[in-house]
């Protein structure tokens, strides 16, 4: 019986996700080949954010990229989400220079997509990394908006340990997630040392910064709290719960950088089965935390305009 209404469920999603999800038909749609895009050009971001990147890292796939963006620009325009990627395409130029590299292929290519622009991308929009001072994000004391706003994904930390203790307490604040129904349907599995260094090479998203990463947490959510109409709930507590752990390390004046674990089915259980996962619990994402360099770079990370996120909406006939 459950397993037929799970089926009436799941079909549903099956015939929305097929026609919906970003995968589909991905290049006739504005946001689905903005989302595409956008993937490609944080890429670039992450890769000069690391410690010590490689100079030139990537060039195919910058190529590629400005390839994609020249196809975007034919079909829909629309400069002003152009002006991100182009605007870190051009912060890895000046990145590769001025550490005495010239990335002649990307610069030429760049060059070429910059002039068939109808307006040059402004030059005070800043693309690729910004650098941060350890101080400054220490300041962010207890006014919210500031201590939001100093949070970033950090993929460059100092080598000092980070403590049990330290993890802990974290893990303690963020008992504090609001959950549904209050159910607190997360847990954390805690790595250091090389397991850690094995689970981050495992899931692929830390290349060029597992070291540098002090300790891996993977929050799962807990299936066995859910019933039938609320099959992606653990996925949105256990979230909320690892936001909060972001948070409460900012708070503790270290680092964190979220990680997927959007595996696909057959990997997803062979990540099960090497990091001791049950089959009850589904994993959200984990969190890679560390100590803080005196100064080091993050990735821009623009976010777009908030009008283009909100919707007021008004009762008909009110
Ligand atoms: C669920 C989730 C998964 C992520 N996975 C990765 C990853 O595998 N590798 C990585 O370098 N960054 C990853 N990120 C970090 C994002 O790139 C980052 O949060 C985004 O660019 C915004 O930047 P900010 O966190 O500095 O504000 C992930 C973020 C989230 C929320």
């Amino acid at each position: 019986m459950l397993g037929m209404r799970l089926l009436v469920e799941l079909a549903d999603e099956w015939k929305q996700l097929t026609f919906q999800l970003g995968a589909a038909r991905c290049t006739r749609t504005r946001e689905k080949w903005q989302a595409k895009l956008t993937v490609e050009f944080h890429a670039i971001e992450k890769g000069l954010s690391l410690g010590a990147p490689r100079l030139g890292f990537g060039e195919k796939r910058i190529l590629q990229l400005i390839e994609d963006l020249r196809s975007y620009r034919d079909r829909f325009s629309d400069p002003a989400f152009l002006a991100h990627p182009i605007a870190t395409v051009r912060g890895y130029i000046a990145f590769n220079k001025d550490r005495g590299f010239e990335p002649a292929l990307v610069t030429k290519a760049l060059r070429r997509l910059e002039s068939e622009q109808p307006a040059p991308v402004a030059a005070d929009i800043h693309g690729g990394v910004k650098p941060v001072r350890k101080m400054d994000l220490l300041s962010g004391g207890c006014e919210f908006e500031r201590f939001a706003l100093t949070r970033h994904s950090i993929r460059d930390f100092s080598t000092d340990v980070v403590t049990r203790e330290e993890i802990m307490r974290a893990i303690g604040i963020a008992q504090s997630s609001p959950s549904s129904c209050n159910r607190q349907s997360w847990h954390a599995h805690v790595f250091q040392g090389m397991a850690k260094d094995e689970l981050l090479r495992f899931q692929g998203g830390s290349n060029g910064f597992v070291e540098a990463v002090g300790a891996a947490v993977v929050v799962v959510g807990d299936l066995r709290n859910y019933f039938i109409n609320e099959i992606h709930q653990p996925y949105i507590d256990a979230s909320l719960f690892a936001m909060t752990m972001m948070f409460a390390f900012h708070g503790q004046g270290m680092g964190s950088i979220p990680l997927t674990t959007s595996f696909k089915r057959r990997r997803l259980r062979e990540f099960r089965k090497r990091f001791g996962i049950p089959d009850y619990q589904v994993p959200v994402m984990i969190l890679g935390v560390g100590h803080l360099k005196e100064e080091f770079n993050v990735a821009c990370s623009a976010r777009n305009d908030v009008l283009k996120i909100v919707t007021f909406h008004q009762v008909v006939g009110v």
